[in-house]
C-alpha cells in the first residue's frame, strides 16, 4: 500500500513542486493532499496541475476545529511535510502525528528561526548579519517554531556583493535538490 503525504504550504509552493515531481509516478508513494491558509496561493495551481485534491481552511478551522484531523485521519495520511507554510502547527495536530511533520526552513538553525522569521525575512536577516554562508534546516516540528530535532542541513557561500536575489535563489536551489529526498527516506522509515 502507498503511503500518504499531506503537503502544507501558504504560497509559491515551489518546493511542493519539486516533491509532487518526484512522487508522480512512485509505487511508493503519493500526495494525497494539498493544505492551505490561503486561498490565493500558487502551490493550489501546481496541486491542479497534478491533479491532487487540495483543501483551503481559515485560523477558525485550523485552531479551533478537529475538522483537519479528521480529515487527515480519513485520508490515512501518514507524513505531513510543511514546505512553505507560515502558520503554527497546534498542539493537537502535533499529538496526532508525532514524530510525522517535518518542515523546511531558509536558514542554518538555530540561527534565524523563529517567530516571523519566514521567506525574505529569513534572507534579509542573513544579509544585515554579515554573514558568509546561507543554508537550509530541514527538521521535525513541534509546538515551537522552529525548534523539532534538525533532520538534514546544508549551506552555501555568500559572496561580497550577492543581492537578495542571488541568495534566495541559492538557498531554493538546495532546497529542491535536498527536501524532495529527504522526505523519501524518511517516509521509507515509516511503517504503515
Ligand atoms: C522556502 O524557502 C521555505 O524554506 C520557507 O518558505 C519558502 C517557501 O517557498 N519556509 C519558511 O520560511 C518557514 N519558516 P516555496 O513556496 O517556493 O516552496
Amino acid at each position: 500500500m502507498k503511503k500518504r503525504i499531506a503537503i502544507f504550504a501558504s504560497g509559491s509552493g515551489s518546493n511542493a513542486q519539486k516533491i509532487m515531481e518526484l512522487f508522480k509516478n512512485s509505487p511508493d508513494a503519493e500526495i494525497a493532499l494539498v493544505l492551505t491558509n490561503n486561498p490565493e496561493a500558487y502551490v493550489l495551481q501546481r496541486a491542479d496541475n497534478f491533479e491532487i485534491p487540495s483543501h483551503i481552511f481559515d485560523r477558525k478551522e485550523f485552531y479551533e476545529t478537529d475538522d483537519i484531523i479528521e480529515l487527515l485521519k480519513n485520508l490515512e495520511i501518514d507524513l505531513i511535510v510543511l514546505a512553505g507554510f507560515l502558520w503554527l502547527i497546534p498542539k493537537n495536530l502535533i499529538a496526532e502525528y508525532p514524530g510525522r511533520i517535518v518542515n523546511i526552513h531558509p536558514a542554518i538553525l538555530p540561527k534565524f528561526g523563529g517567530k516571523g522569521m519566514y521567506g525574505d525575512h529569513v534572507h534579509k536577516a542573513v544579509m544585515a548579519a554579515g554573514e558568509t554562508e546561507g543554508g537550509i534546516t530541514i527538521h521535525y516540528v513541534n509546538e515551537n517554531y522552529d525548534e523539532g530535532e534538525y533532520i538534514y542541513q546544508a549551506k552555501y557561500k555568500i559572496e561580497k556583493g550577492d543581492n537578495l536575489e542571488m541568495i534566495k535563489f541559492k538557498g531554493q536551489q538546495l532546497e529542491h535538490q535536498h527536501y524532495p529526498r529527504i522526505v523519501e527516506s524518511i517516509l521509507k522509515k515509516i511503517k504503515k
